[in-house]
């Protein structure tokens, strides 16, 4: 099978199966941590939204969190998703917490609105980003804690709804937990505090970068709508994606925004293009790399470069220049240092230090706020590390300097003229020059 041909290749080159929690599946030993003793805990029912591979794994990940989730409710666009998500679970160490009969598997787009009044304590919005922003709201209105993946939004509509959530969920106490992971790794956690000690002085500039190979795509089947054609290739289209930018790279921009505190930049300039996507429908519209510079008020910049390529070099690590030295960062090596001018190791994590599987500190994390009745809640940066995104496809897609006001106040919605498995345009790739940004 190719590299293109399998939906698995899309967590790429570093620990996949990790990133899915599917490893965490068939791990021996794991039912001493899932199964129920005789202090059973109160149950904690939980609903999935969107049923693909991460939701597979955040699923498996919130059961092995808490004695008492349970898996209660299901929804995606797709029947056959929700099947063959839920059919992973029938060896799973927890499997009598996987209790999901017919009437609470809700299909089509509509479908999440009835997991979220199935009952539950929680829900995990896992699904294509597009849809991202009304499963928050609707989530939040219902009073359910909540795992939220990552991309939240994919415009600056998106943008303005997210950022009401995150109010509303502070107000009513709810946990949001975001699925920008490295925020939860350990020796993530550890280097960033060590910036934030000073060691390496002020935050002068960064460099981030995710080149990695092309994402798999689905032949389109007799009998699929437009939109359907669409929704099942979801990373190729920026309308449900955001493109690679947002969708993926992601990451390191969240890393970016970490290291500069979570001040916005001022503004972007960036560019890339489709120079290897094959001109096939399944191809969508999105853009095979980006190179974008932030740019704070001060004058500080922050460099991200993303590659989604076939038969290129693979790399996803940060540098960090501070006044006192360089900082590097390999989250997967791991390899995290700090050096002076002289090459002389400032701070490193230690080789064997801690470094617990960051998609199940997630929930760990989650669970345990909603037993101990205290709140987390990663909205403000998240928002933050998710529209510095959407102004870096900005500032590619029109070739032009991007303020960080522009972008927020940006009236351009993505959304797809109605939400039925129908005809759809196919969206045309946006040309630096040519396309503005509103
Ligand atoms: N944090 C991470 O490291 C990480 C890793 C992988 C994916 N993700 C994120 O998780 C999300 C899902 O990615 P994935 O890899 O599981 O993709 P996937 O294609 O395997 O699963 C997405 C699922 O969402 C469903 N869906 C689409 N539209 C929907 C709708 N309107 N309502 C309900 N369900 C809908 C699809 O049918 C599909 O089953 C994305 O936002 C992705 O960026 C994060």
């Amino acid at each position: 099978m190719s590299n293109h041909d399998t939906a698995l290749d899309r967590r790429d080159f570093v620990a996949l199966s990790s990133a899915l929690g599917l490893a965490a599946f068939v791990a021996p030993g794991c039912a001493s941590t899932v199964v129920s003793g005789a202090d059973e805990p109160k149950p904690l029912k939980v609903a999935l939204i969107g049923c693909g591979g991460r939701g597979s794994g955040a699923a498996n990940q919130a059961l092995k969190a808490d004695k008492g989730v349970i898996l209660w409710a299901v929804a995606d666009a797709f029947p056959d998703r929700m099947d063959a998500c839920l059919k992973q679970f029938d060896k799973h160490p927890a499997k009598d917490r996987v209790q999901v009969p017919a009437e609470r598997r809700f299909a089509g787009f509509d479908g999440y609105k009835k997991a979220i009044a199935s009952g539950v304590d929680a829900v995990l919005l896992c699904s294509a980003p597009h849809f991202r922003p009304m499963h928050l709201a609707e989530s939040v209105a219902a009073g359910k804690h909540i795992f939220c993946e990552k991309p939240m939004f994919v415009d600056a509509p998106g943008y303005r709804s997210v950022c009401e959530s995150v109010k509303a969920a502070r107000a009513k106490n709810l946990n949001l937990v975001s699925g920008f992971c490295w925020r939860r790794s350990a020796p993530e956690r550890a280097t960033f505090a060590e910036l934030e000690k000073g060691t390496l002085g002020s935050v002068m500039a960064m460099y981030g970068c995710y080149y990695t190979g092309p994402l798999g795509t689905k032949k389109r089947e007799q009998g699929w709508s437009d939109m359907e054609f669409q929704v099942r290739n979801w990373q190729h289209f920026n309308w449900l994606s955001g493109d690679q930018l947002v969708e993926q790279a992601v990451h390191s921009i969240d890393k970016i925004n970490w290291a500069f505190r979570n001040e916005p930049p001022a503004s972007a300039v960036g560019m890339g293009g489709r120079q290897l996507r094959e001109p096939i429908p399944e191809r969508g519209d999105v853009y095979d790399h980006f190179a974008v510079v932030y740019e704070w008020a001060d004058g500080r910049r922050a460099f991200l470069n993303c590659r989604q390529e076939p038969d290129c070099y693979f790399e996803n690590t940060d540098w960090i220049a501070g006044t006192k030295g360089q900082c590097f960062i390999n989250g997967w090596g791991p390899t995290h240092w700090m050096k002076d001018p002289a090459g002389k190791v400032l701070w490193e994590y230690p080789a064997d230090g801690p470094k617990p599987d960051m998609y199940q500190a997630e929930h760990d994390e989650l669970f345990r706020a909603i037993r101990a009745g205290t709140v987390i809640n990663d909205g403000d940066w998240m928002v933050t590390s998710n529209m510095m995104a959407v102004l870096g496809r900005m500032a590619a897609y029109s070739g032009q300097k991007v303020t960080w006001e522009q972008a927020c106040a940006s009236q351009e919605s993505l959304s797809p003229p109605q939400y039925i498995m129908g005809p759809l345009e196919m969206p045309v790739e946006k040309k630096p020059g040519q396309y503005k940004v509103t």
